[in-house]
């Protein structure tokens, strides 16, 4: 498929973008006397875009916000991109070009916002030819070559975690889903390596094969790994996404109203890994990065698993099922603890987990909490910021294990009625131990239940999956590889 982003080539763009920091900033010569007295009179406390219907073309001219706080702006600009790709877009313009004597990480940014609102997931109109955006080309002026390599790699990557969660069970089985997964490896060049049923089984993954026992459709766990030769890692960072295709909570049937209506998302998780996986891929960052999927629905059955059911997990512990909706914890567990086999530097899950995560901060940040080091844990915060996929960290201390404690088995599945974003994190913290209770590996939990689905049109972060994850992942190795 042919890249969204360029650099601007010598020839003349008829529409085109300019950014300023005020109008007496614009060079002479890019718009007439005329123009500049209109944009120096519209621009103003409410306009921060002017639109100049020419002749020959379509011009926008964007005054970019002075905040001290370059994130800010960069974000501004994003939100003011979203407007114009839609008028863009509703002017039938195929090619834009985006200029100004700015700083290029605000071409980017506004770049960026125009290349995400151009996002459609079209495959199930009938009239899919009709609804196509006419926006095709997005040329970008002072910027590098590898700029737009990074731009086209994150946001394809984001548009691809997109369609996953928009994708419904009817077609994102957890076979079909793997089938992609292998697709894409072969298409990009990453290793992909898939476990079915029978494998699974012989893993001893319980927790998965549990969640799964109600499901018509077989489960699978699916490794991608992302080794280049010139990785600055010597051991791998693993990435962990919750795979659940759809979460109907099992005989504990979801108790909230109409929530089972978006639960096709409820595996954002791993489609920010799988989508992270791909962008370092197709940037070629020199990073060592290995994801790791459980998928299955979670359906109740005649066969499904039942409150009071005790699971032999793939660790060796055994887990007091006490509510059948509590399903993400399940399998991802059984991944953390395969895990270890890696040795890996840093382990990091990413999860539609919890309600109680979605309750406390909307859809404003995702939720991290951990036992790496503080410094991993700021980064990520920081990444949170470049990309405005915020991160907020929450406490993860050992006293909030104490209520998973269970009469009959190690543990069991649900913690008390509050904080359960962190009970939640705390029960996937036992899996990231050794067999004799150690932290096995530096251990990061982001529960993405907030952010990862947008039940109204949200900017240019679009409607429906949002893909969350992925531009501050990227971010985040791509600040790890510059630090060496
Ligand atoms: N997938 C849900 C969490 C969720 C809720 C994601 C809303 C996105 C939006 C998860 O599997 C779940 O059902 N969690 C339960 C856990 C409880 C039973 C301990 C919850 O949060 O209610
Ligand atoms: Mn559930
Ligand atoms: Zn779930």
């Amino acid at each position: 498929m042919s890249n969204l982003f360029h650099k601007t080539g010598t020839d003349n763009y008829p529409n085109q973008i300019i950014l300023c920091e005020s109008v007496d900033a614009i060079p002479d010569g890019v718009l007439s006397d005329a123009e500049k007295s209109f944009v120096a009179d519209q621009l103003g406390e409410k306009k921060s875009t002017v639109h100049l219907n020419r002749l020959t073309g379509q011009v926008f001219v964007y005054q970019v916000s002075a905040d001290s706080r370059a994130y800010m702006n960069k974000e501004k600009a994003r939100i003011a991109a979203a407007q114009v790709c839609n008028s863009l877009n509703g002017l039938g313009v195929e090619e834009v070009a985006i200029y100004g004597s700015v700083d290029a990480y605000l071409r980017l940014a506004f770049a960026e916002g125009v290349g995400m609102t151009n996002y459609q997931f079209l495959k199930y109109f009938s009239d899919q030819d009709k609804r196509k955006n006419s926006l095709k080309s997005i040329a970008i002026d002072g910027v590098e070559d590898n700029d737009i390599v990074e731009l086209n790699a994150v946001v394809w990557a984001n548009g691809l975690a997109r369609t996953f969660v928009n994708e419904p069970l009817s077609y994102l089985t957890a076979e079909q889903y793997a089938h992609d997964i292998m697709d894409l490896g072969d298409d990009l060049g990453f290793k992909v390596e898939v476990f079915n049923k029978a494998k699974i089984q012989s893993m001893k993954m319980g927790g998965l094969l549990a969640v799964n026992m109600g499901s018509p459709n077989p489960p699978t766990f699916s490794t991608m790994e992302w080794k280049p030769e010139n990785a600055v890692n010597a051991e791998p960072y693993i990435l962990v996404g919750k795979g659940v295709v759809y979460d109907t909570g099992g005989l504990s049937l979801k108790p909230t109203p109409n929530s089972m209506d978006y639960m096709k998302s409820d595996m954002g998780g791993s489609a920010a890994v799988v989508g992270t996986i791909c962008a370092l891929t197709k940037a070629k960052l020199p990073i060592w990065v290995i994801g790791l999927v459980p998928a299955t629905e979670n359906r109740p059955d005649g066969n499904a698993y039942a409150p009071g059911d005790v699971i032999h997990m793939h660790n060796g512990m055994t887990v007091e099922v006490l509510n059948t909706d509590a399903e993400g914890r399940m399998i991802l567990a059984d991944a953390l603890s395969y895990a270890r086999k890696f040795n890996p530097k840093l382990v990091i899950d990413l999860a539609t987990l919890t309600g109680a995560a979605a309750r406390a901060i909307g859809d404003q940040a995702m939720i991290s909490m951990g036992n790496a080091d503080q410094t991993y844990q700021d980064e990520l915060i920081q990444s949170g910021y470049e990309t405005y996929e915020r991160v907020v960290q929450f406490p993860f201390w050992d006293e909030y294990a104490d209520q998973m404690k269970s009469h009959i088995a190690d543990i069991k599945n649900i913690g008390g009625p509050e904080a359960g974003m962190i009970t939640a994190g705390k029960f996937l913290e036992y899996f990231t131990k050794d067999d004799d209770g150690n932290s096995a590996y530096p251990y990061i939990h982001l529960d993405i239940a907030g952010p990862a689905y947008n039940h109204t049109n949200k900017n240019y972060r679009g409607i429906e999956g949002t893909g969350v994850g992925v531009r501050m992942l990227f971010d985040f190795f791509k600040r790890t590889v510059e630090k060496g």
